[in-house]
Parts: structure tokens; sequence; C-alpha cells
């Protein structure tokens, strides 16, 4: 599929149920966040949550993703991979990306949470991330221009040295989990497409403390900073209207 696809209200009214469902899932997952906890139990207990709610897993089996869940700690930017004998420590950050189908419609969520006490830096990294997405769709709106998100983003992270994630971008979400258009988080030099009311968009910034190169690790799937400094994610599923944007992934 090539074109960006403009939802019918019908279409919408899934998308907004199927968000709202990925919204409580996140909240209920964000229990499961404690000091010695495995990243695998985390996605077990994602799965529960996911299926518990009607829902399918649209992570999992995903050209080959074995999880329902991302768990992306510390350095990882995203794709973390859960692991029985990987596991949480008070002073961690982690970022846990998830999604679900609801009567064949996928919604695409990410939140990066610290374990126990962490440090200011790591707390300024989370908030700015968080923001820089809220910046992003200020700009969301039908007439503007999908690089007005991109830029409205960078501008602001980028006053605070930190380095924006190039080679990984938001994207449109709808009967797929991955559909056109590329969103980047970095600045851009044209406008891009005219967005339209009944876009459906997953916007998220991926935001570094040091550089923003990555790498990919030996499991072809963790995504890491190439400085191993921090790294954290906010991402929602964003429907575009003639006035404010709708979140569809937050309660
Ligand atoms: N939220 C992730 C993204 O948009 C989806 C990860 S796909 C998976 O890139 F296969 F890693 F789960
Ligand atoms: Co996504």
């Amino acid at each position: 599929m090539r074109t960006v696809t403009i939802k019918s209200e019908k279409e919408i009214e899934r998308m907004r149920e199927a968000g709202k469902r990925l919204a409580r899932v996140h909240e209920k997952l964000k229990e499961s966040i404690r000091p010695g906890v495995s990243t695998k139990e985390i996605d077990r207990v994602c799965e529960e949550l996911i299926r518990g709610c009607g829902c399918t897993p649209n992570f999992l089996h995903y050209q080959g993703y074995p999880a329902s869940v991302c768990v992306s700690v510390n350095d990882e930017v995203v794709h973390g991979i859960p692991s029985v004998d990987r596991f949480l420590k008070e002073g961690d950050i982690v970022s846990l990306d998830t999604g679900l189908i609801y009567q064949g419609y996928h919604a695409d969520a990410a939140r990066t949470y610290g374990v126990g006490k962490i440090s200011p830096e790591a707390e300024k990294l989370i908030e700015v991330t968080k923001e820089s997405f809220f910046q992003g769709i200020e700009e969301a709106t039908a007439g503007r221009y999908l690089y007005d998100i991109s830029n409205a983003i960078a501008d602001y992270v980028i006053p605070y040295g930190y380095g924006i994630v190039h080679d990984l971008v938001g994207h449109g979400i709808g009967r797929n989990l991955h559909e056109p258009p590329e969103i980047p988080n970095f600045p851009q030099r044209r406008r891009g497409l005219k967005l339209r009311a009944g876009m459906t968009l997953a916007i998220e910034p991926m935001i570094n403390i040091g550089t923003g190169e990555v790498e990919w690790m030996d499991d072809d799937w963790t995504v890491v900073t190439a400085d191993h400094s921090l790294s954290a994610h906010y991402e929602n599923t964003v429907l575009i209207t003639d006035g404010r944007p709708e979140i569809l992934t937050l309660l």
C-alpha cells in the first residue's frame, strides 16, 4: 500500500476503540515495572492484558518479532526483546512500546518510565521526549503539512543538545501497523504532504542524551545508541481532524 489512507467515520470509531483499549493496557502495564522484574514477565503481562480485552497483539510475529511488547532499557532505543534473564534495576529507564488490533484496526503507543529513583538527567530526557510529541501535534491539523510536525518536534528538542534518532520514524497506521507516510522527528526542508481529516498517524519521537546515531545489536532487533547514552521514546496514535488532533491512545 502506497497511498495515505483517509479513514471513514466507521473506521475511526474502531480506531478510537483500539486506541482506548491500548491506553488502558499501558496504564495497567506500568504497574509491572519494578526493580527485579524480568523483561519477559512484562511481556507476559502485556500479552495477557491485550488478549484480556478482546484484542490481538500486533507486534507478536510481526516480521518475526517474538513478543507483544518492545522493552528497551537505558541505551536501548527501541525493539528490545523481552528476556527471562534480563532484569530491571533501580535507576534504569525503560521504554514500553506495544500495540494491538481491535476489529481489524491497529493502535500503537510507547511510554518511557524510570525504575525507582532515577537521575535528574534521565528524568529530563523522558520529560523532553514526551513534551516533543505534544509540541509536534500542535501542528497536526488538517490543512497543515506533515513536516510541520517533524520540524516542531525537532525545534523543541534541539536546544536541549539531545540527539534525535534519524534511522527510525513514525508512521501512518490503520488496517496495518505501518502505513505511509513516514514521519521523521528531525528537521525537514520540504513541507511534505498536506494533512487531511481522517488520517491516523503514529507519532513517535526517539531521543538520546548523546548522539542521535544508533546501531543494531546481534539479535537484529534491538536498536542501541552508538555512544551508549540513554534513550527515551514516546508514542501515540493520533487522528487528524479539522481542529485539534485526537490522541487515540490516551484516556
Ligand atoms: N512501535 C513500533 C514501530 O512503530 C513497532 C515495533 S514492530 C515490532 O516501529 F516488530 F518490533 F514489534
Ligand atoms: Co510505531
